[in-house]
């Protein structure tokens, strides 16, 4: 298969990586060769630990040989399958997939990657509304498993069938949304976790240090939250939570991260931002072991984000499990890890929140029902999942 990546940045380079793996012939536009080399770089490097790691068993220089790079989007003429992966700016991604709507094939499915703007609204600046679709990816590409399938409400059973199964044969795991929500289940879950940690920290009941220990020593997730806010880019987490709220989702407050953004830490890539990164690479945060924040308190927004989405019909609990174990790397899903805390104690946490003020934190349905019929999770043999 012919696939196009445009945008050659952390994500797109990653996926452009991924597609070459498996085989494909893959193009890489970007704006200039500065970048587009750098990119270059970045993926022989990555290929090289790969291949000394024996997870690949084809030379590195025979999968980059397969991949080309041009600043022209001229290439696109002849390609089956285009993936966007450029920042979240709205009318970039508009002027692109105008331009590849008028240069590649009237077959080509053409993909973004981003990672909230409904899918809906990028179609429609194309005359094949029924071939544009979402396939995001997590980062770092190579390595983590998960790819969002997101149809808009234009997309064909063909299209969504076909980036399933491109999907498939790239070694990766696809969970389909049944239908398009702003911040899609991984980015909607993300920024709620975001949100309490935020939220904790500014109102003094835990230090950034407390939020991030928890996370890895008590939760068992392989970064904290505020060190994968870094890893992520900070202008990243930012851009998203306002696509979300601009788009109907609940108010997210959290002036650290703007300030954060302002000052230009940025995180990982300008080698700091809550945390330090010298020479702009990533290297697990130091952490103390003890911590005084509260496990089911730190997930509790997440979990009810999970479960407004269940309650809508967008994914069951199973598909949310997988997303944040193969998106995320949780060693559990997050649906599972609230069974095992307590429904009725990530309850408790949402309640008492809400007292404070915090409107965001009231309970939806789903989670009140579940309450009202006993489903408090493992220890009561039911909870989002059944036990024995
Ligand atoms: N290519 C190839 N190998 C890579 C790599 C890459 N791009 N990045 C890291 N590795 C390798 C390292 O070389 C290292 O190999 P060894 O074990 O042989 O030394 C291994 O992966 C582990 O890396 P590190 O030692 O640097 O650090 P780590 O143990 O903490 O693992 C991690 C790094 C895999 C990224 C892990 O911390 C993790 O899973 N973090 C969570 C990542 C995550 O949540 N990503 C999703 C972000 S959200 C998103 O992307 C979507 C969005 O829309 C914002």
């Amino acid at each position: 298969m012919r696939i196009l990546v445009v945008g050659s940045g952390t994500m797109g380079h990653g996926i452009a990586e991924v597609m070459a793996i498996a085989g494909h012939e893959v193009k890489v536009v970007d704006i200039s060769w500065d970048i587009l080399n750098r990119a270059k770089e970045k993926m022989n490097e990555s290929l090289n630990r790969l291949y000394e790691k024996k997870v690949i068993s084809e030379s590195p220089e025979a999968i980059m040989a397969r991949i080309s790079m041009s600043t022209s989007y001229d290439v696109a003429s002849d390609i089956d399958f285009g993936i966007e992966a450029v920042p979240e700016i709205f009318e970039l991604k508009k002027k692109i997939f105008q331009y590849l709507d008028e240069k590649a094939p009237k077959t080509a499915i053409l993909a973004t990657n981003t990672s909230s703007i409904p899918i809906s609204e990028i179609a429609e600046f194309t005359n094949r509304k029924d071939k544009v679709i979402g396939m995001h990816f997590f980062n770092p590409p190579p390595l983590m498993k998960l790819v969002e399938v997101i149809p808009s409400k234009y997309t064909s059973e063909e299209t969504i069938n076909e980036t399933v199964e491109l999907t498939k044969r790239v070694g990766k795991v696809p969970v389909r949304l049944k239908i398009e929500v702003p911040g899609f289940v991984s980015n909607r879950i993300f920024i709620r976790l975001v949100q309490e940690a935020c939220r904790e920290v500014e109102s003094g009941e835990a230090s950034i240090q407390d939020v991030d220990s928890a996370a890895r020593n008590k939760l068992k997730l392989p970064m904290g939250i505020f060190e994968l806010s870094d890893y992520v880019g900070l202008d990243v987490v930012v851009d998203i939570w306002k696509v979300i709220v601009s788009r109907g989702g609940t108010d997210v407050k959290c002036s650290s991260f703007e300030k954060k953004v302002s000052s230009k830490e940025l995180g990982v890539k300008t080698g700091k931002g809550f945390y330090s990164y010298p020479g702009g690479r990533y290297v697990k945060v130091p952490l103390p072991e003890d911590s005084k924040a509260d496990p089911a308190r730190i997930i509790s927004l997440a979990v009810n984000e999970g479960a407004w989405l269940i309650e809508n019909n967008i994914v069951n609990a199973e598909e949310i499990d997988t997303v944040m174990k193969l998106g995320f790397n949780f060693p559990k899903g997050l649906m599972q890890i609230a069974d095992e805390l307590g429904v009725d104690s990530i309850v408790k946490n949402l309640e008492d929140i809400e007292k404070k003020g915090e409107k965001a934190y009231s309970p939806v349905k789903l989670l009140r029902e579940m309450i009202s019929r006993g489903e408090t999770g493992v220890n009561a043999k039911k909870g989002f999942y059944r036990y024995t």
